[in-house]
């Protein structure tokens, strides 16, 4: 029997952060034991917001290797870059076609991308839900695993998928969103109401490439509360709560026993434990990342063949798309 098949999809934007570590890439991991597992770099994503040329460069190796240091296996999954597969943009291009104008306007993403790029309202970033769905529907995948603000995105590409098949017969396989539960969402260590975000540069948020003593720095600082006992209470000590699930992650327990085992504790020493959980998980993750980063070769290496691999599914998908659409096939001379 095969195996179910899973896709994700890393924008090569940003610095990411410990909330990124906990509650997506070490997850995603798992998937390599038990699916057909596709994982790729967005860069052409990416360049809907506009990037600077070195830092897109960098960050598209920079995410691979994160992955690949959390553990991501290349003999076991493959890895690959948006744009080293070309038949990405092109069926984005023809799905566009089959996306109305009115179901992207409802995209929250896109509004909210609007918003703060108020400056740069871009087709691309407008029509960017119909390359999504090209990034999965080339790969007749089982399920993707996503976070909350991704489900609309999912949604719209099965809207978009069922209305191809209804038209030219079954094409696509409907996919299926996964949003896993029992994930830790990190939480910001300054405003522990809000989530952990990549985007701001404050003491709240620990950066995968902080060292190991600015870690320990931004929980000695975390925020906690007046209570002075550790307690799972997340509407009273969220600061506290948001630490637990933390150490939960990072010590591999659950957030009872964790909560069991600083029952009593001081936040001093409590925090003090976190950050030491938390540098024991990132440290050997860190030295890989570095590794990967200083010699590009075997990035490079595991790129070609992850485009190799990925086009061959992608380009029978996409051959199948334009022979039903009425492309005339190219001959070779
Ligand atoms: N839109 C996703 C995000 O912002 C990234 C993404 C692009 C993606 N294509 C995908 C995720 C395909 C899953 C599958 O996080």
């Amino acid at each position: 029997m095969s195996r179910p098949t899973i896709i994700s999809g890393i924008q090569s934007s940003g610095q990411p952060s410990l909330g990124n570590l906990l509650g997506a890439f070490l997850q995603f991991i798992k998937y390599q034991e038990t699916h057909e597992t596709f994982c790729f770099v967005a860069d052409h994503h990416a360049i809907t917001v506009r990037q600077d040329p070195k830092k897109l460069h960098e960050n598209s190796y920079a995410i691979a290797a994160w992955y690949i240091a959390c553990g991501l296996d290349p003999a076991k999954c493959t890895i690959f870059l948006q744009s080293h597969v070309r038949a990405h943009a092109e069926l984005g291009w023809i799905l566009g076609t089959f996306t109305q104008m009115g179901e992207l306007e409802r995209m929250t993403q896109f509004k909210d991308k609007s918003q703060r790029h108020a400056q740069n309202i871009n087709a691309g970033l407008f029509t960017y839900p119909a390359l999504m769905a090209a990034d999965i529907l080339l790969y007749q995948v089982d399920e993707v695993p996503v976070g909350d603000d991704q489900r609309q995105h999912l949604e719209l590409t099965r809207t978009v998928a069922t209305r191809f098949n209804n038209v030219y017969g079954d094409t696509f396989k409907l996919p299926q969103g996964t949003f896993p539960k029992n994930v830790a969402r990190v939480k910001d260590l300054q405003e522990p109401t809000k989530k952990m975000s990549k985007s701001s540069d404050s003491l709240g948020t620990v950066f995968l490439l902080d060292d190991l003593k600015t870690i320990e720095k931004k929980f000695k600082k975390a925020v906690t509360d007046n209570v002075g006992a550790v307690n799972l209470d997340e509407e009273n000590q969220p600061g506290v709560a948001n630490l637990l699930a933390i150490y939960a992650a990072c010590a591999g327990v659950s957030l009872e026993d964790a909560a069991a085992q600083f029952e009593g504790s001081q936040y001093g020493p409590f925090k003090a434990a976190v950050a030491e959980a938390v540098c024991g998980t990132i440290d050997p993750i860190q030295k890989r990342y570095y590794e990967l980063m200083d010699d590009k070769t075997e990035l490079d290496r595991i790129f070609a063949q992850g485009a190799a691999k990925a086009s061959a599914v992608a380009d029978k998908t996409l051959q199948d798309v334009m022979d039903k659409v009425g492309y005339v096939r190219p001959v070779s001379l």
